[in-house]
């Protein structure tokens, strides 16, 4: 194992196979089982880089697997229906776990199951303009009591551009996912189309998911998952997440959902040195991504 801590203080960051990893929330010898677990074709995995807008398709996936009815489990929380693969404990429960087995990760392809790319199983990639991502982060960093509490805004800004985050470098994540689509069932689609149009997103996760919705279930389906409602929904909102994990004095998981937030946050230098490295890390990818509220594509 290539496990070395690259980070002191009280949150380490864990480097295993080039991926950082959070010391106590993951398990680099657990992590290494999911390679080869087996796969049904009923499994679905969300693949976000970090505040991509994972908590939003947990809600989408329960409420689709419901038909847009506020489900018999509703008192559970969305972090136990649809879990992170990754943390610890959470692969030894989906072996055993009954189907669908809906599950969400921030993992790099490398560590996911081999199976997916036998076409088993379904695979919803969602990716976020990488400059909100950063300002999310940003955030949640000040909110998740597991990472260490950015000392400004400038220094967090270079970490997450060289990577030194959990969740490693934005471009590899999404370049490593891309590159692996057509080997894989896997339904690529962006958080900013989802602000825009949420409608035609929960129609399209549930053609993919071959889960033939009528009408008036599709519009629960984003009823229940706009922003505005999922805020007052405590087992999707995260408010209800102990203080030992999300320090609520210091924010809201669902903190403002829009689009072009890094206008409030980066100066022009930044925005500028983020578009060159954007540019030459990005120059072969086909995606086009949003930027602003305005944008279209
Ligand atoms: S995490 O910690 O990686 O799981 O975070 P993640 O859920 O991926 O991303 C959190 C951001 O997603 C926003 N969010 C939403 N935006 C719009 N509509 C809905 N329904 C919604 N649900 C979650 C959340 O507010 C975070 O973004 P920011 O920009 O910080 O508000």
């Amino acid at each position: 194992m290539d496990s070395s801590e690259v980070k002191s203080d009280n949150h380490k960051l864990v480097l295993h196979r080039g991926f950082s990893f959070i010391s106590g929330t993951h398990d680099p010898d657990e992590v290494d089982q999911i390679n080869n677990l087996e796969i049904r074709d009923t499994d679905v995995f969300v693949i976000t880089y970090p505040k991509s807008g994972t908590i939003w398709l947990q809600q989408i996936l329960r409420l689709i697997e419901t038909r847009g009815d506020i489900p018999d489990s509703a008192n559970m929380m969305n972090s136990d229906c649809v879990p992170w693969i990754e943390l610890v404990g959470k692969v030894k429960e989906f072996i055993t776990a009954p189907s669908p087995r809906l599950r969400v990760t921030h993992l790099q392809y490398k560590f996911m199951p081999l199976a997916l790319s036998q076409k088993k199983g379904k695979v919803i990639y969602v990716a976020r303009n990488p400059k909100d991502v950063l300002v999310s982060y940003f955030y949640f960093h000040k909110l998740a009591t597991m990472l260490e509490t950015p000392e400004n805004f400038s220094i967090f800004f270079e970490k997450f551009i060289r990577g030194d985050v959990f969740g490693g470098c934005w471009f590899e994540h999404i370049k490593s996912w891309y590159s692996h689509k057509d080997d894989m069932n896997i339904l690529f689609i962006t958080y900013e189309e989802m602000v825009q149009n949420l409608h035609l997103v929960v129609k399209k996760i549930s053609s993919f998911l071959g889960k033939d919705l009528t009408d008036q279930q599709q519009a629960n389906v984003v009823k229940y998952s706009t922003f505005r409602n999922m805020k007052q929904i405590p087992q999707a909102n995260y408010q209800l997440i102990s203080d030992q994990l999300l320090d609520h004095q210091q924010g809201t998981f669902m903190r403002k959902g829009t689009i072009g937030d890094w206008k409030n946050h980066f100066t022009v230098a930044q925005s500028e040195k983020f578009d060159q490295v954007f540019q030459k890390e990005m120059k072969d990818f086909p995606l086009s991504f949003i930027w602003d509220m305005n944008d279209t594509v």
